[in-house]
């Protein structure tokens, strides 16, 4: 019966050019002293497998060394393995383990081999066209900045220019020139941070209106996009910062009509061509009337109840009211275009103002805001 060490030699070719295992392996050396400890003819016959694996010039001699040593069935280790069970105990012991630190030494040799053949075949001058092409990896914008956009682009076709104002602003801007009353509760709803007393991070983008017209003179068509800032407690739908667009449209004859067709030509282009609407009278310092536009609901198409397997439930989107509030809007206040010496008496306009993360939330689905600042690439890779 042939012994471990024919086993192991009757398949080294004379042919294999021998390289040097250690550039492969940086602690080549250590591991062949200690297979040769354990036993030194299994120990030889590994030098010379590994020696050839180091000098291998292409991937199909490499190929032809692992065959020969490494193959599951005809292997020269899995062949040498083979034989354990006929051996007795203590040569079992002996063999059995310097034949497992021969074959995991050739192992490694093997596969360090193969990373180097395949980066010089990458590296080299020669170019392998059968090789997969490389994608570029490209980026793209923030989902926010790609709603941001599309809504500029929405209004820009409107008639309306960009106009960027401060988020460290005056609070005069941001509040007083904007009719808020000194100690009107509905500063509550804008709790934020004070720099000082004077100056403080926007709680809104409306303060671009009080400047752009303060600089200019009517009729003006602007957007205001921007970030702006809330002391809130965070929770997955609220943040302390966040991003607002602004619309303001002053001339001579602006009617309520015009502001309905702007928001409806809105809610068309960015929910979808046939979404119900509907505008209802609410509070906003800065304007009179002030209103509020609602969409239909669309993850409960407008029912209120929701289905989740068989059960029916309240939509948990719109909490069953059927509409979910997208902006808020109205005249712009008599007293805003007093603050910057417009008179009331010959111009009229229209203001909207939106929330760019709860367009976002609802168009995708998204029900954590905080996702949009924490640049988890698992989150962002999918808009
Ligand atoms: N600035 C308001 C806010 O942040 C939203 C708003 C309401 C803007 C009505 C407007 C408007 O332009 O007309 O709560």
């Amino acid at each position: 019966m042939a012994s471990i060490h024919d086993i192991l030699t009757r398949r080294l070719d004379p042919a294999w050019k021998p390289g040097e295992p250690s550039s492969l392996l940086p602690d080549y050396t250590a591991r062949m002293q200690a297979l040769h400890l354990a036993e030194p003819r299994i120990a030889e016959a590994t030098a010379v497998f590994a020696g050839a694996i180091a000098g291998a010039g292409d991937m199909a001699t490499l190929q032809s060394i692992r065959n020969a040593a490494l193959s599951r069935e005809s292997g020269a280790y899995s062949e040498a393995l083979a034989l354990m069970p006929t051996l007795s105990v203590d040569e079992k012991r002996v063999s059995g383990k310097a034949l497992n630190l021969g074959k995991a030494l050739v192992e490694a040799a093997e596969k360090a081999k193969r990373n180097a053949l395949e980066h010089s075949r990458e590296g080299g001058d020669a170019i392998d066209v059968t090789l997969p092409g490389r994608r570029p990896w490209s980026g793209r914008p923030h989902v926010l900045a790609q709603v941001r956009e599309e809504l500029l682009d929405l209004f820009h076709g409107l008639g309306f220019s960009v106009y960027t104002s401060p988020e460290v602003e005056l609070e005069s801007y941001n509040f007083g020139k904007l009719n808020f009353a000194p100690d009107h509760p509905a500063r509550d709803a804008h709790d934020t941070y004070f720099v000082s007393p004077e100056v403080l991070l926007r709680t809104h983008t409306s303060p671009g209106w009080v400047r752009a017209m303060e600089e200019r003179k009517p009729p003006l068509r602007l957007v205001f996009p921007g970030r702006v800032y809330r002391a809130e407690a965070v929770d997955a739908s609220h943040m302390d910062q966040f991003h607002q667009m602004d619309g303001l449209f002053v001339a001579k004859n602006v009617s309520m009509a015009d502001l309905k067709a702007t928001l409806n030509t809105f809610a068309r282009a960015i929910y979808r061509r046939d979404v119900p609407t509907r505008i209802i009278p609410i509070y906003f310092p800065f304007v009179e009337p002030g209103v509020q536009m609602d969409v239909q609901c669309a993850t409960c198409a407008g029912t209120g109840r929701f289905k989740d397997g068989t059960e029916e439930k309240r939509c948990p989107v719109c909490k069953g009211t059927k509409w979910v509030e997208v902006l808020g809007a109205g005249m712009v206040h008599p007293n805003v275009f007093k603050a910057v010496g417009y008179n009331p008496e010959e111009v009229t306009g229209f203001a909207f103002g939106m929330g760019l993360e709860r367009i976002t939330m609802g168009r995708h689905g998204i029900h954590e805001i905080r996702e949009f600042l924490q640049n988890d690439l698992r989150f962002l890779e999918q808009f």
